[in-house]
């Protein structure tokens, strides 16, 4: 182990300097072979090099959640905006459609539900064969750095991910942070830098203060989760922040499923990842899109 003393905190993330990407257009994976590749693309826009994810596997701890009462009615209405459906496969298999033509972040982990204290362990629940016979273009796992169960999600992010290598199916990590964190930059570096060296191809974490500089010191794409639902204008600035200061991507959950208008909110959503749309242009879209439809 190394000495610990005397550690001084990073400071020189060279902003002004891109990351050198290779022939590739998804960060860090230049050198990954052809299926990975061919399943980051899945993920990744060729173009904007960018995604729109929508959450929506909440369930898997927290039972029925106001806005996922009805995937099959809720889904469908998603599909023209989204680029990736993050689910549960009890989700995918029983309400969303086969040939929906969208990519598939598969929530591989779980074994917490919101009566529990202690949301930090978890299991591997879904093995490769599984993630192979949903033809998932990645696994997503849960991270609890800091916390009570930190090892054994490491753990299972080391297994997944080692599998994962062994049949071209790239890992995402999703980045919690435990009751007794908080969510400033530093512990949100310490994270996103862990789970990438730990092998992760692409990371889910939170937006906050000094994220440029987050995104420079990890080596794999960033996408952003949405959290708790927020006034739409206030989520379309975050998304806008987010991919301003260098996210891949925005993987939203109730900001759009909780929203009033889902489809119109992840219409405006993609605007800002996919066609540098403002904030102020994605709500002015929005409002329009509310007024077409009533
Ligand atoms: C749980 C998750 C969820 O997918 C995540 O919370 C995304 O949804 P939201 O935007 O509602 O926070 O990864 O850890």
């Amino acid at each position: 182990m190394a000495d610990l003393d005397n550690f001084k905190i990073a400071k020189n993330y060279h902003l002004d300097v891109p990351f050198e990407m290779g022939n590739f257009h998804v960060k860090g994976s230049a050198h990954l072979d052809w299926g990975m590749k061919k399943r980051l693309s899945n993920l990744f826009d060729p173009k904007s090099g960018n995604t729109v994810m929508f959450a929506f596997d909440h369930g898997y701890f927290m039972g029925s959640v106001s806005g996922l009462e009805r995937l099959d009615i809720l889904i469908p209405q998603l599909l023209d905006s989204v680029d990736v459906l993050m689910g549960t496969r009890g989700a995918l298999r029983t309400s969303v459609a086969p040939a929906c033509g969208k990519s598939i972040a598969l929530r591989t982990t779980s074994g917490s539900s919101m009566l529990n204290d202690d949301l930090s362990h978890e299991i591997i629940a879904v093995d490769i064969q599984d993630a192979v016979r949903m033809n998932a273009d990645c696994m997503a796992v849960q991270t609890f750095i800091g916390a009570d169960g930190q090892l054994s999600s490491l753990d299972n992010l080391s297994r997944t991910i080692n599998e994962g290598l062994r049949y071209s199916i790239p890992t995402m990590g999703v980045i919690a942070v435990g009751k007794q964190l908080e969510r400033t930059d530093r512990f949100f570096k310490l994270a996103t830098r862990i789970v990438a060296e730990l092998g992760a191809n692409l990371i889910k974490t939170y937006y906050c203060d000094n994220f440029e500089e987050i995104v420079a010191a990890c080596p794999v794409p960033i996408v952003v989760a949405g959290g708790k639902k927020l006034p739409e204008q206030e989520a379309l600035t975050l998304a806008y922040q987010s991919i301003r200061d260098g996210a891949h991507g925005l993987d939203m959950g109730r900001n759009i499923f909780q929203s009033q208008y889902p489809a119109q909110m992840a219409a405006a959503i993609r605007k800002i990842v996919h066609e540098k749309a403002t904030d102020k242009e994605a709500y002015e879209f929005y409002l329009d899109a509310i007024h077409a439809k009533e």
